[in-house]
């Protein structure tokens, strides 16, 4: 690994992974591919350890042109591909863009590294891969009792962007038995901490107490999700892009997952104790039971065993701990936040699935 190229890394898990990777590997050079979408931001980048090693590159991976010159010009040795219309609820409301960045764009990238790699030159298998970030989403939904997800378990996407997400790992797994391209493909469970964009959930939620607003629960909030901090992810990413085993998948879990409205709870609680609400009130009486998601899944649930027995990786932060850390990096990070509250697509999210969602108690 000498030339790597991150897509999507100005969003949520890819700034974190970049950051970890600066870190952890002290002589490859970074290259961060991102459109800057409204969930790509240059403020997620600042402070990064060894920033001379780190270039960012703006463009759009449905352009194939733009990656075959940027793969050559780079060098490319390792994509790690973030890069994707990411939030389930824009994917409901608007799915078109999902399918042209999570499967057009993950094609297209396939095809620059094929060219690159395998046509115009002929690297050493064990010296070049792609690896591909992909979701729980895919699996489809639990029911209460079934057994956690192993990679041997069949897709079963609902939503939108579980099936465009489910189509690109199809892609690459194609890529791999049809051409021989080295790949790895991670399954990873809702990640959670520091600069998550507030469309999702637990910074939704830190953010609109602190604003003294709602705070949006769908359904009867018992949706039960498998938490992990974006670190752990971060981690596991590395450990799977280095010692791996070209065409392997892997699961990655939280081992941690209460219903949602647990989460919600524990946020509000949290913040009882590190900003008190000015009229004393506990935070916990702005919860708002709101219209369900629609086709909302259950319960996700993964099997991290082949990763823990393979590559010797489990998480290392609880979820209170890594909650109590969380609601701290909001609390601490005031511009980062205004910066997110002044954009104008944010807000305007906010006003199209809140504003006019039927209230249910
Ligand atoms: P995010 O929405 O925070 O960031 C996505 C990034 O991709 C943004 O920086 C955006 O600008 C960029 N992007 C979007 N379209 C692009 C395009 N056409 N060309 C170049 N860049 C583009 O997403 P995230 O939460 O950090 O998720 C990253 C990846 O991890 C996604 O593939 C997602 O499916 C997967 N994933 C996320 C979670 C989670 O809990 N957030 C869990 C499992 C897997
Ligand atoms: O499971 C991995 C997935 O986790 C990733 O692939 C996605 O990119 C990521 O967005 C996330 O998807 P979810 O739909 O699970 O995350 P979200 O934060 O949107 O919602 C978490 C749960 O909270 C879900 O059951 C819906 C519920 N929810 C969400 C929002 C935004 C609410 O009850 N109220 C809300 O306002």
């Amino acid at each position: 690994m000498k030339n790597v190229l991150v897509t999507g890394g100005a969003g949520f898990i890819g700034s974190n992974f970049i950051r970890y990777l600066l870190d952890v590997e002290k002589n490859v050079q970074v290259f961060n591919l991102d459109a800057l979408t409204y969930a790509g931001s240059l403020e997620n980048l600042k402070d990064l350890p060894d920033p001379l090693r780190y270039t960012f590159i703006k463009g759009d991976i449905t352009d194939q042109s733009f990656l075959d010159a940027v793969l050559r010009e780079r060098q490319v040795d390792t994509i790690v591909h973030f890069a994707a219309e990411s939030h389930v609820d824009r994917s409901i409301l608007g799915p078109a863009q999902f399918m042209h960045t999570n499967i057009i764009g993950t094609f297209t990238l396939l095809e620059a590294a094929r060219k690159y790699w395998l046509q115009e030159n002929d690297f050493p298998r064990d010296q070049i891969r792609f690896h591909h970030i992909s979701t729980d989403e895919v699996f489809g939904s639990l029911a209460p009792g079934e057994p956690a997800w192993t990679e041997e378990t069949p897709y079963a996407p609902n939503s939108p962007y579980a099936a465009s997400k489910a189509s690109s790992d199809h892609l690459v797994r194609s890529y791999g038995h049809t051409y021989g391209l080295p790949y790895s493909l991670t399954n990873c469970s809702n990640n959670y901490g520091p600069y998550h964009f507030p469309e999702k959930l637990i910074p939704l939620i830190i953010l609109s107490a602190l604003d003294e607003k709602a705070l949006p629960v769908y359904g009867d909030g018992q949706q039960i999700r498998d938490w992990l901090h974006v670190e752990d992810h971060c981690r596991a990413i590395h450990l799977v892009v280095t010692k791996g085993a070209n065409g392997s998948s892997y699961n990655i879990g939280g081992e941690n997952q209460p219903a949602n409205l647990t989460i919600v709870e524990t946020i509000c609680d949290i913040l009882d104790e590190l900003k008190p609400r000015t009229n004393g009130n506990p935070y916990r009486e702005l919860i708002q039971f709101v219209k369900d998601r629609p086709g909302h899944d259950r319960r996700y649930a993964m099997d991290s065993s082949r990763i823990q027995r393979e590559l010797g990786w489990s998480p290392r932060h609880t979820l209170k701990d890594g909650l109590c850390d969380t609601v701290n990096w909001y609390l601490s990070h005031p511009e980062w936040v205004l910066a997110i509250r002044k954009q104008q697509d944010y807000q305007a999210w906010l006003t199209k699935n809140y504003d006019t969602r039927e209230k249910t108690s």
